[in-house]
Order: C-alpha cells, then sequence, then structure tokens
C-alpha cells in the first residue's frame, strides 16, 4: 500500500453537502456555483470556435491573444500595465494557478501563512510540497486579517503569505490599510512570497476592489489569481489565469508546462472574442448585488442574524437562536427537515473553530433564493 502524502484529507465538505441535497431534493445554497443561465453572446462564441476548428493545443503560457485581452481589461479596470508576454499565464481554473505558485515556491520545511476561515485548496497544496501551512484566525465576527500577530509570526522561514480578497467563506474586503500593512511586512522579509487569491474581484460590493497589483511593492513579489469561471458564471470550465512579475512567471510556467502544459484552446478562443467585443465584467457586480440584496431582505424574516457580506457570492448567518448544534450537525438537520442546504463555517478552520455560523451562496436564481428564504424563515 502507498503511504497517503494527505493523510487527513477525505471527501470535502462540498461533496458532502451537495449529495446529502440531492438525496432529500434540498435547495442547494452550500457549493460555490450559479444556477442561472450564461449570455447568450458567450454561448455563440463558443459555438464559433468550435466551427473555426479552435480545438487544438494552445500555447504552453495561453493564447497570446487572450493574454493581451486579459492585459487590457486590467488597464481598463485598474489602470497598470501587465505584459502579456511575460507577466499572465493562463490556467485551469484559479486552482491550478494557485497550484502552480504554490509548486513553484514552497520547499520541504518552509513556513506559508494563511488565514483561516480558508478556502480549502490552500493548506493541502502547501503540504504536498513539504511546506508547513501556519494556520492565523481573521478576526471574529468581521473576519480582518490581525496584522500585529502576522507581524510576530513571520520569520526568515516564512517562504509565502496566502491572502484573499475579496474573502471566501466570510465575505469581507480589504481596506487600504491591508495593503499598507502588507507593505511594510514585505520591505521587511524582502523574500516574502505573495499568493493573492483574487477571484472575486468583480464581487464587491462596498468601495473598489483593492489588488495587490496596485501596489508596486507588493506586485513585484506576487503571484495573483483570477478565474473566469467566477466572473462570467461559467465555473464548470476551470478557467482562469495568473499574473506575476517575470522572475515568479518564469518558475510557474515550469510547473505549469508539465502539469497541464496548457489549457482548452476552445475556451480560450472564446473568451478572447468575449473580452475583446464587450466588457460584461463591469455588470457583474450589479447582478450579484441584487441577489445579495434580495437574500438579506428576505432573511430579516428569519431568526438567522447575517453578519456583514461585502464581496463574494456568499453570506455567513449565525444560527445561535435557534439551535445550539454544532455547524455541521446544524447543516445537515437544517438540509434535510427544511430542505436547504449550506456549508458549516467550521469546515474552513484547521481547528474547526465553530462560531455558529453557515454559509450561504446566493449565486441562485431569484425564485430559488425566494424558495430557499420561504423555507428558511420556516426555521
Ligand atoms: C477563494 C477561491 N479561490 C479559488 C477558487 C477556485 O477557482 P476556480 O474554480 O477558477 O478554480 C474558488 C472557487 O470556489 C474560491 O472560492
Amino acid at each position: 500500500m502507498i503511504k497517503s502524502k494527505l493523510p487527513d484529507v477525505g471527501t470535502t465538505i462540498f461533496s458532502v453537502m451537495s449529495a446529502l441535497a440531492n438525496e432529500h431534493g434540498a435547495i442547494n445554497l452550500s457549493q460555490g456555483f450559479p444556477n442561472f443561465k450564461i449570455d447568450e453572446r458567450l454561448k455563440k462564441l463558443v459555438s464559433n470556435a468550435l466551427d473555426e476548428e479552435q480545438v487544438q493545443y494552445a500555447p504552453m503560457p495561453g493564447r497570446l491573444d487572450l493574454r493581451e485581452e486579459i492585459s487590457g481589461k486590467i488597464f481598463v479596470q485598474r489602470g497598470i500595465q501587465v505584459d502579456p508576454i511575460n507577466e499572465i499565464t493562463i490556467t485551469a481554473g484559479a486552482t491550478q494557478a494557485i497550484y502552480c505558485a504554490i509548486a513553484a515556491t514552497v520547499s520541504k520545511g518552509d513556513e506559508v501563512i494563511l488565514f483561516d476561515p480558508a478556502y480549502d485548496c490552500y493548506s493541502p497544496t502547501v503540504s504536498l510540497h513539504g511546506g508547513i501551512p501556519v494556520h492565523l484566525k481573521l478576526s471574529f465576527p468581521d473576519f480582518h486579517i490581525d496584522w500585529d500577530e502576522v507581524n510576530s509570526t513571520v520569520s526568515e522561514n516564512t517562504k509565502m503569505i496566502i491572502v484573499n480578497n475579496p474573502q471566501n467563506p466570510s465575505g469581507s474586503v480589504w481596506r487600504q490599510e491591508d495593503i499598507t500593512a502588507l507593505e511594510a511586512l514585505c520591505i521587511k522579509f524582502p523574500d516574502l512570497v505573495v499568493l493573492s487569491d483574487e477571484v472575486y474581484e468583480h464581487i464587491q460590493f462596498t468601495g473598489e476592489h483593492i489588488s495587490v497589483l496596485n501596489s508596486e511593492i507588493l506586485r513585484a513579489r506576487s503571484f495573483v489569481t483570477y478565474s473566469f469561471g467566477k466572473t462570467f458564471h461559467v465555473t464548470g470550465w476551470k478557467m482562469g489565469y495568473c499574473v506575476a512579475p517575470e522572475e515568479l512567471t518564469n518558475e510557474f510556467r515550469k510547473v505549469h508546462q508539465f502539469n497541464v502544459f496548457c489549457v482548452n484552446n476552445t475556451m480560450q478562443y472564446a473568451l478572447m472574442k468575449y473580452l475583446s467585443t464587450g466588457d460584461e465584467w463591469k455588470q457583474v457586480v450589479e447582478l450579484y448585488d441584487n441577489k445579495r440584496q434580495l437574500f438579506l431582505e428576505g432573511m430579516k424574516n428569519s431568526r438567522f442574524k447575517p453578519l456583514a457580506c461585502d464581496g463574494t457570492y456568499f453570506c455567513l448567518f449565525d444560527y445561535s437562536e435557534i439551535s445550539d448544534l454544532p455547524d455541521t450537525e446544524f447543516a445537515q438537520w437544517m438540509t434535510k427537515e427544511f430542505l436547504v442546504a449550506s456549508i458549516p463555517v467550521s469546515v474552513f478552520y484547521a481547528d474547526k473553530t465553530d462560531n455558529k455560523v453557515v454559509r450561504f451562496c446566493f449565486a441562485k436564481e431569484d425564485e430559488t433564493l425566494s424558495k430557499a428564504i420561504e423555507q428558511l424563515c420556516k426555521i
């Protein structure tokens, strides 16, 4: 038998809750995927790509025409120049970008700081490469980074710090002071590498999204990951990209080329055409803000208490007035008895901290959200 390299990893809670939701015919607000139709224009471009036989391997770093479109979009959005040749790599979703960034950087014994509650792929990927995940906690209930704690934790052994803004699962977003604090840390530790997961960049409801790309100091040492899946409601395509300075990109691509070599050319072509002939990404925030407001408004009539939701398509609710059950049991009970599936937030903590909070995904048809609200108000 082989010795497991990830002995503590089992089936993720997302699969468990989705299976439970299916078994009971429950409304699935657990896993983060939209259930509404995608833009017809994008669909048409995929079919055009097939008509044009765009079906063979793409170049290893991704199609240059797509990378140029991404660079143009970043310029329009943030006013900064990113070199499409040396600083952008197209990946199989942000997940593969995160994998390559960690694999290219982290060696045995390196410490990597991450913040719980954390998106689930960071820590196992660090472990797989012999790194030591150092889990710090975001403050509760507003989920901000305690930079004093970070400063007293980072040492010469720290190779990387992984940040996520807007943050899944909490929905918190960065303030300028977070950028300033990270800059100060990076000046103190010049070899520290930043992995900034910004897949929800277009889903921020309060203020403008602040990317590490907007800081010269941070940009020079960061891998920044993005996801077309999140932005254009096509999570199943697993299309994303990584922006990083040339030196980091070179190392990133060494892993990428033997990990997948290149990603889906048909979808790259369609996305390139989509970006070059429209700016639908500008409308994403309004779409989700309407859904967020619908959900929060409806939930006012329930016994759940909302936590702040400034970004992402998730919102957290405190259920302590309803039940004393641990959050995993509560989420399962609610799925079986009230037919709405959620994710218990303790699963995002290495030490399973249970604040009696569950996460709902509101990237759903308004009708689905209304039905879920009706059920949740019965509890
Ligand atoms: C914070 C965060 N990062 C990365 C990903 C993965 O993105 P992709 O589906 O493009 O791999 C997700 C998806 O849920 C996410 O929530």
